[in-house]
């Protein structure tokens, strides 16, 4: 990706391993920054660190101690992306506590512990989601967890100044996450790009652009970015 964003001598901690977060990072590495990417798997943590550039670290963000340990290891960091998600859809009548509680760990619960025992210099940008705006039958965990987390942008802007904290929400985004659909995944994205205003799904760059927007514009807090082809209404 071509980007004029400039992060020499910044300290940048991407959590996640998905397609969005190792093109984040990748993106954070090629403007000049020391990038960590942090995940809970070793093996997908340490496959994504090395295909973008970053040195792998270790967080579990439904886990205290993990969060405070990652902390403690990283000391002062520049900026913070956390893009971590565990999704639970599914019928109503099966939805159980703990699927809410893991969805709005990644999402939620995680983010704020991480946003106060972290020393963040700059800016924390958050992931949030499109089905907030749209809620879809089935799936009331993400419509909700997302919705949180751009409140959540909002309420850190406030308590974390001058750090600027930002929600950047995706629409769908062919990112790896839609793999599990396998031959029906290339209809899904069409049908998608078909409704959406801006008659296409999003990419990994499209998202990793905004993150690194979110990172460098020194005016930009306290808000939700949609970048979502206008998803929300279509
Ligand atoms: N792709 C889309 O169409 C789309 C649409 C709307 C919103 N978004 C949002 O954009 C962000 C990135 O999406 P993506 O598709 O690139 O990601 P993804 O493939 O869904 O990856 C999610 C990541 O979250 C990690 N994770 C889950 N629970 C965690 C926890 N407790 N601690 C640490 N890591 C945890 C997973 O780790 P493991 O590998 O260990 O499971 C995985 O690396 C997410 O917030 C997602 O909800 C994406």
């Amino acid at each position: 990706m071509t980007t004029s964003a400039e992060l020499t001598g910044h300290s940048v901690l991407v959590v996640g391993t998905g397609g969005i977060a190792r093109r984040t990072a990748q993106s954070a590495r090629d403007a000049g920054a020391d990038v960590v990417l942090a995940g809970r798997d070793p093996g997908r943590t340490a496959s994504a660190a090395a295909a973008a550039g970053a040195r792998p670290e270790t967080v579990d963000l439904s886990d205290e101690g993990s969060i405070a340990a990652l902390a403690g290891r990283l000391g002062r960091v520049d900026h913070v992306v956390n893009l971590a998600a565990a999704p639970a859809n599914g019928p109503l009548r099966d939805l159980g506590h703990a699927a809410l509680v893991r969805a709005f760990d990644a999402k939620v619960f995680g983010p704020a512990l991480l946003a106060g025992r972290l020393d963040i210099g700059r800016s924390l940008t958050l992931f949030s989601g499109f089905i907030a705006w749209r809620p879809a039958a089935e799936r009331v965990a993400m419509a909700t967890a997302n919705g949180a987390t751009a409140f959540l942008a909002q309420a850190l802007a406030v308590e974390l100044a001058p750090v600027r904290v930002n929600a950047i929400s995706p629409g769908v985004v062919d990112s790896g996450s839609w793999d599990g659909l396998g031959a029906a995944k290339e209809g899904f994205l069409a049908a998608t790009a078909e409704r959406n205003p801006a008659r296409r799904s999003g990419t990994v760059d499209d998202l990793a652009q905004a993150a690194l927007f979110a990172m460098t514009n020194p005016f930009l807090t306290a808000t939700t970015l949609h970048v979502d082809g206008g998803g929300r209404f279509a």
